[in-house]
């Protein structure tokens, strides 16, 4: 592979895809699409990546965002974190560095939410010190170049992988362009389903399970574990036009995000009729809508839920539905003020699609 690092980086240049980040590539845009990039696929992050930017366009702006907008800014992208630890480390570059980005692979380390992928990405691109970043189109690319068997999961693969390209990174400037390379090769030609593209490959020669057709049983990866299953139930829950709508809690998953009310475990019809009335509710009607199940990292939620209308006095300001900090929202105030996470997005399209007098969300 040695051999091959000048062709690989004549190849990036010849082919690279015109990114947004690419245009002007200073640190902040940089690390703004970095920590979007994680777990999300790039055609995804760009219109995020916009929005970002053209609201928050400098460190200074970041800094001093206030957290609804800074997670309605990030709703759909996940990993709720990744936007708050974003603010924190705009802070300290404020506070401690004047705003100048710290240059150098040490220091971008130390900032909140920074770990060795994206320093070594920043220090590379935007400083060009040689700083290998291994992810896992990386890893992929490197496991089929060298036919290794090694599971990528484990944190010593990984650490393999790096010590052997750190010994071919190029030391002057180029350092950015090969580690996007690698990444780039990864997304476009060394493709995780389906064949790789190996006649278009600037490692065509270089590589052992091209030229042993080894490459669609590598790279190896630990079996995946059965994700744990949770039953809610979600109530959509309308009066005048506007909907029950609560905040999560300050920490755990999805802290401070907005979501319908939802009961732990599947509930009958007649179940939340008893819970509302409960609540001190009398309800006006009341069906089963849409299910969906969403996904986490480590758990699934399978959701149905229930469309209701109540009957509430003309000064009942908040639900009353045994939880903390709830209110009521219109469609638009839930599109436009709210961070709704995307486990709850499909059952607010699903409102936006029945509401006749909501063309102009529609349209959006
Ligand atoms: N994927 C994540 N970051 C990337 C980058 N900087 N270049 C190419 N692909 C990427």
């Amino acid at each position: 592979m040695k051999q091959a690092v000048s062709t690989l980086i004549t190849w990036y240049r010849e082919n690279k895809r015109a990114l947004p980040w690419r245009i002007e590539p200073s640190p902040y845009h940089v690390w703004i699409s970095e920590i979007m990039l994680q777990q999300t696929r790039i055609e995804a992050v760009i219109s995020y990546y916009h929005r970002f930017i053209q609201e928050l366009p400098t460190v200074f702006d970041l800094a001093c965002v206030d957290e609804d907008k800074l997670l309605k800014l990030w709703e759909g992208l996940g990993y709720y974190n990744r936007a708050r630890n974003l603010k924190k480390a705009a802070q300290i570059i404020v506070e401690k560095y004047h705003g100048e980005f710290p240059n150098t692979y040490s220091a971008i380390s130390q900032l909140p939410g920074v770990g060795e992928y994206t320093a070594s990405a920043i220090a590379s691109i935007c400083f060009f010190e040689p700083q290998v970043t291994i992810d896992g189109n990386v890893l992929r690319v490197y496991m089929r170049v060298y036919e290794c068997y090694a599971n990528v999961d484990s944190l010593a693969t990984r650490k393999q992988a790096r010590q052997h390209l750190m010994t071919i990174i190029p030391k002057q400037k180029q350092a950015g362009e090969f580690n996007q390379a690698l990444m780039e090769l990864g997304e476009v030609i060394c493709i995780p389903r389906g064949v790789p593209k190996c006649s278009l490959c600037p490692l065509h020669d270089a590589c052992l399970s091209r030229k042993n057709h080894t490459f669609l049983s590598l790279p190896v990866r630990s079996p995946k574990k059965e994700k744990q299953v949770e039953n809610y139930t979600v109530l959509l829950i309308k009066n005048k036009n506007k909907y029950a709508i609560c905040q999560r809690a300050e920490t755990g998953l999805l802290a401070n995000m907005w979501q319908f009310p939802m009961l732990p475990d599947d509930y009958s019809q007649e179940e939340v009729r008893e819970y509302l009335n409960d609540c001190g509710y009398t309800v006006s009607s009341l069906q089963k809508a849409i299910s969906y199940t969403h996904t986490f990292t480590h758990k699934k939620w399978k959701m149905i839920s229930f469309e209701i209308e109540i009957e509430i006095e003309a000064d009942s300001m908040v639900p009353k539905l045994k939880k903390e900090k709830c209110c009521w929202a219109s469609l638009e105030e839930l599109v436009s003020k709210y961070a709704i996470p995307s486990a709850f997005l499909p059952f607010l399209t699903f409102l936006i699609d029945r509401d006749e007098a909501c063309l102009f969300l529609k349209e959006k």
